[in-house]
């Protein structure tokens, strides 16, 4: 019987990485997870292999992977990913999030893994020129956790130009939502992300914070391109399936659902569903916001031959779903 392909998860403990692990299992693949728990709790799953490495360190780094040996496939969830936080503590984003990619790449090589899919971020566009944002504007980026995006896809880009392995960037624009069936969703500590606090807001009865109302967009509040977080599961399932067919792929594609909602919006929409008033607390605006990101999904549509399937509604909900029955 033909054995099912292991993938290796770096930072697969992780919001994105474990829908991913889920959205992998039932595609037929046998996920493997490498963490640190650093910004994710131990213990949280108890369907996968779940191996504990610092990915900054080369040794333990190659430890895991040797004791995983053959994969089809390596994925690089793994990085320190609060934008206000890589301001107060940038040396801590460059370290963590170079250090792995290069740790990662490096034991790709040594390991001959042959493929390597990376997390990146609508962060490498900064403030773009123009919106929708396709793949080719300028990478630019107007924080230092988007900097180490643009710096480990330049790295990576690298040892694909030289033929070491494939690589593809996945840039995500803003996921959200949660997959109840699995009991999985987003817990950041602290949680950065409109969706999740909004929720949480609306459970405690508390207000959520409007980070700036005086942006250069029609309600004066930030727009964002939210995608649900198994669609975006989806998406890597997807790419890694046609990278392991030997089809032509790009080196990046944005994934996101080419829609922007404003913050106002999206608390309008949450109201909604929920059936419930929203108190709103103005805040300043956060340092590396841009007022607007909406991905051009032409490329993502063209090559995945794919489009996301659920709604802000859906992400809403499903968050809800999860939080409800999580937060006492
Ligand atoms: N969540 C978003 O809104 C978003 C948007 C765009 C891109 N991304 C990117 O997607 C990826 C996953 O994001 P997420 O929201 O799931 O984050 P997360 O914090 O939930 O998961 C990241 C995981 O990586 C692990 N990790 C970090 N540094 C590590 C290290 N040195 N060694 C081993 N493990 C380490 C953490 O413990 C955690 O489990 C990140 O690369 C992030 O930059 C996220």
């Amino acid at each position: 019987m033909k054995k099912s392909p292991m993938i290796v998860l770096a930072g697969g403990n992780g919001y994105i990485g474990g829908t991913t692990a889920f959205a992998l299992q039932e595609a037929g693949f046998v996920p493997v997870i490498i963490d640190n728990f650093s910004t994710s709790k131990k213990g949280a799953f108890n369907d996968f292999e779940v191996l504990e490495a610092d990915l900054t360190d080369f040794s333990q780094t190659q430890r895991a992977l040797k004791k995983i040996g053959p994969v089809a496939g390596l994925i690089h969830f793994a990085a320190k990913a609060l934008v206000p936080e890589s301001f107060e503590i940038p040396g801590l984003y460059y370290k963590n999030n170079l250090l792995s990619t290069a740790n990662l790449a490096e034991l790709s090589v040594e390991l001959g893994i042959p493929i390597f899919l990376h997390s990146s971020s609508c962060a490498v566009y900064g403030v773009p020129k123009s919106v929708p944002i396709s793949e080719n504007s300028e990478l630019h980026a107007s924080s230092p956790y988007g900097d180490t995006k643009i710096m480990a896809e330049i790295l990576l880009d690298r040892y694909r130009q030289m033929g070491k392995f494939k690589v593809l960037h996945l840039r995500y624009f803003n996921p959200a939502g949660a997959w109840p069936k699995y009991d999985w969703g987003e817990a950041h500590d602290p949680e950065t992300h409109l969706i999740p606090n909004l929720i949480l807001s609306a459970i405690k009865n508390q207000p959520v914070s409007l980070f700036g109302d005086q942006y250069s967009t029609p309600d004066g509040s930030c727009i964002r391109d939210f995608i649900h977080v198994v669609d975006l599961a989806e998406a890597h399932v997807k790419t890694l399936q046609m990278l392991l067919a030997g089809k032509a792929m790009p080196p990046c594609l944005n994934i996101g659902r080419g829609e922007g909602s404003s913050v106002l919006q999206v608390i309008q929409a949450a109201e909604k569903v929920l059936g419930k008033k929203i108190q709103v607390k103005k805040e300043p605006g956060r340092a590396g916001d841009p007022p607007e990101l909406v991905a051009d999904v032409t490329l993502m549509n063209k090559v995945l031959d794919w489009t996301p399937r659920k709604s802000l509604s859906n992400m809403i909900e499903d968050d809800w779903t999860w939080r409800s029955s999580t937060v006492k």
